[in-house]
């Protein structure tokens, strides 16, 4: 059983109907199939006849070269399914080109603003097109074709944006690398791909300083003989070092007179991979994750459309990064998708100042505002004069994602941000699923702050037990998806163990119905722990603190944090003659640093002599758990605990520990 923490103990049941009141927003529309209970119809009809509810939506948003000669083929039994198996597209066609003959030529496409206040560029469809075409052309006379891999590593500018495009504009499969992690990272990213051409940028801004990249892609250049070109972004004015014949200046490419300004998009096959996209698994390896084009892209359009009521003169606003599946997804695909105008922002909420995020809405006259709980938490902790700052009665939907949103949070944003009107889609989703599966629609439900409410049309769920029975009404099991959908992960290799199972896909997340049927996210169930909405194997990080000389053992459990959601809390043991210093936890979170990347470097460290382990040498972290989170009443069950002389150590230490960044333990 999960714990089921604050966000259940503190849930109010509420209704709140949005779009009722009009004192400082605009009134919505309402899309209109959604009016008068037609969500129930809608979503029956999109179970009982799924089939037809997946192709009607592929045809309604895509060009298709080819069409299907089958919506599905296979089952979560069989050993490979195909969504529109036979169907022709290109993903680079369907963000632009089709756009300039819909009467977007000239409408924004990408708004840039940089953390440089003065900063901005603005693409429209034909500008985007233009660019993405020279720079696939590039790409092209570097040696790449259809089935390739183009690794980028790029801040977020929009370069970025017009990389992946490219790509997808000749075939190559692009896999992004989010610009905060180390070279280490990106190694391991690179190789695995067997990637041709890596993209990065001599620097990436953070809080007005330029952060050199171009060396963590050297490390990686030195080791990977098959990437054969470098193009380099000028960003932050660095001197960087190019190697003759591998290394050139993205501008350089682009003002090559042979350079063409068209390229033809290839035809794909629906099934032909679009991308691919690492995120952390249970294992002590990233997990890589490949969506399709014809089901990931159909099902990113679908959702934006869904979720988000994309109408033309919206201006959506997702402040994730690319480099993690939210943006490419809700930046790129499904809003360039659907011709909507996006803006992309390339710093952090809090600089310059904590105002900034509403400083862009008014700028930019956003309409739709798509966050994560964490940002929302950090943002809040100013309180409310920054948004008074500001007029953002642009705004008329909110929405959240990565982590479940705590109800303080929820009525903050819903308070502050969205003038007590705005509707806040709660979107639970992951990598995997290509894009948003659980979540409330706007002007179906009312909403209650913390849940996520319902599956999207054409979701199917359960909720089960260890036992793989349905759970009981407030009953905490696992989530499973029990039918496919058409943004669903392309399995790579079916003999290793499939992450289908007979009863469906299985999300690794905690949830339950209430006794009005809502959904409610309760975090994961496995060892994957979410830090500031990001994804993070806690074998990765014990991984990480391993290879580190001094370390014998370590252990890495997630432990409740108010602005973090989940804290990174460390047990270590070190070698023999190794002393427990200061100076060795500061050494230890930067070996995680440069291991991994800032974001995984632990929170807290604690030295241990020993770690609790079951009498078959299994580590038992729910008592690591419950002492990082200061639970130590009781430990449940501890029969199968070799050594319990250990625990009072453990939370003797734990007691010691003052300063979360500095001090020791034991
Ligand atoms: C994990 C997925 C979020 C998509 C992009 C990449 C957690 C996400 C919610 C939410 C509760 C959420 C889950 C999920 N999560 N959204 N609205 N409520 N939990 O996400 O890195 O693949 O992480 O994030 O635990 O499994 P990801």
């Amino acid at each position: 059983m999960v714990n089921l923490g604050d966000a259940r103990s503190s849930k109010r049941v509420e209704s709140l109907l949005p779009g009722t009141s009009t004192v400082r927003h605009r009134p919505f529309p309402l899309a209109p199939s959604l009016q008068q209970g037609a969500y129930e119809n809608m979503y029956r009809k999109s179970i009982e006849e799924s089939q037809q509810y997946w192709s009607g939506r592929a045809s309604e948003l895509l060009h298709w070269y080819k069409k299907w000669d089958s919506i599905l083929e296979g089952d979560f039994t069989s050993p490979e399914i195909k969504w529109f198996a036979g169907a022709e597209l290109n993903a680079s066609y369907n963000c632009l080109d089709r756009h300039l003959e819909m009467g977007r030529r000239n409408k924004a496409a990408l708004i840039w603003q940089g953390e440089r206040e003065q900063e901005v560029r603005v693409f429209t469809y034909q500008m985007l097109h233009s660019e993405v075409c020279r720079f696939a052309n590039i790409l092209k006379k570097k040696g790449v074709k259809k089935g390739d891999c183009v690794s980028i590593y790029l801040p977020m500018i929009p370069e970025l944006v017009v990389a992946m495009l490219a790509s997808a504009r000749i075939g190559a499969v692009h896999s992004v690398v989010f610009s905060g992690f180390s070279s280490a990272s990106l190694l391991t990213r690179v190789k695995d791909c067997g990637s041709k051409v890596l993209i990065t940028s001599d620097a990436v801004f953070r809080a007005g300083r330029a952060i050199p990249l171009k060396p963590n892609a050297d490390e990686v250049l030195e080791e990977c003989d098959h990437v054969t070109s470098c193009i380099v972004v000028r960003r932050g004015g660095r001197d960087v070092s190019m190697t003759e014949g591998r290394d050139t200046w993205w501008s350089d490419e682009m003002a090559a007179e042979d350079v063409d300004l068209l390229c033809e998009p290839v035809k794909m096959s629906s099934d032909d991979t679009l991308f691919a996209l690492y995120t952390s698994g249970s294992t002590g390896k990233p997990k890589k994750v490949m969506h399709t084009t014809g089901g990931y892209l159909t099902y990113a359009l679908h959702t934006s459309k869904l979720v988000f009521d994309l109408q033309e003169d919206d201006i959506f606003w997702c402040t994730a990064d690319i480099g993690w599946m939210t943006g490419h997804s809700y930046i790129v695909y499904g809003p360039l998708g659907l011709g909507t105008t996006v803006v992309m922002y390339e710093g952090m909420p809090l600089y310059p100042e904590p105002d900034r995020f509403w400083w862009i809405v008014e700028k930019f006259r956003i309409s739709i505002f798509y966050t994560a709980p964490t940002v929302i938490r950090a943002l809040m902790y100013f309180g409310n004069g920054p948004v008074e700052k500001h007029d953002i009665s642009s705004l008329r939907l909110l929405g959240s994602v990565g982590e479940p949103i705590n109800p303080e949070a929820w009525h903050w944003y819903h308070e502050y941000v969205g003038g007590k009107q705005l509707p806040i889609l709660d979107t639970w989703w992951q990598t995997e699923t290509g894009g948003i599966m659980v979540s409330p629609l706007p002007d179906t439900v009312p909403l209650k702050p913390g849940s996520a409410v319902q599956p999207l049309p054409g979701i199917e769920i359960d909720i089960v037990n260890a036992s793989g029975e349905k759970t009981e009404v407030n009953e905490v099991g696992r989530l499973l998806i029990k039918k496919p959908w058409p943004g669903m992960l392309k399995e790579q290799n079916r003999d290793s163990g499939s992450i289908y199972g007979k009863d469906g896909y299985d999300t690794g997340d905690g949830a339950l119905y209430d006794e009005d049927g809502y959904v409610w996210m309760m975090g994961r169930v496995d060892d994957v722990i979410n830090v500031e909405g990001q994804r993070i194997g806690t074998a990765e990080v014990e991984s990480a603190l391993l290879t580190h000389r001094s370390v014998a053992e370590a252990a890495v459990v997630g432990k409740p944090d108010s602005l973090k959601g989940q804290a990174i809390y460390a047990y270590v043991t070190l070698n023999r003659n190794v002393e427990q210093t200061e100076e060795l936890l500061r050494q230890l979170r930067e070996h995680v640093c440069e291991k991994i990347g800032s974001i995984a470097s632990p929170d807290t460290i604690q030295y241990v002599t020993g770690l609790p382990k079951t009498r078959s040498g299994k580590i038992m972290r729910r008592i690591l758990k419950k002492i990082a989170a200061d639970e130590h009443e009781s430990f449940g069950d501890i029969s199968t605990l070799a050594d319990p002389s250990l625990l009072a150590d453990l939370v003797e230490g734990k007691k010691h520990i003052h300063d979360e960044k500095t001090s020791t333990g034991a």
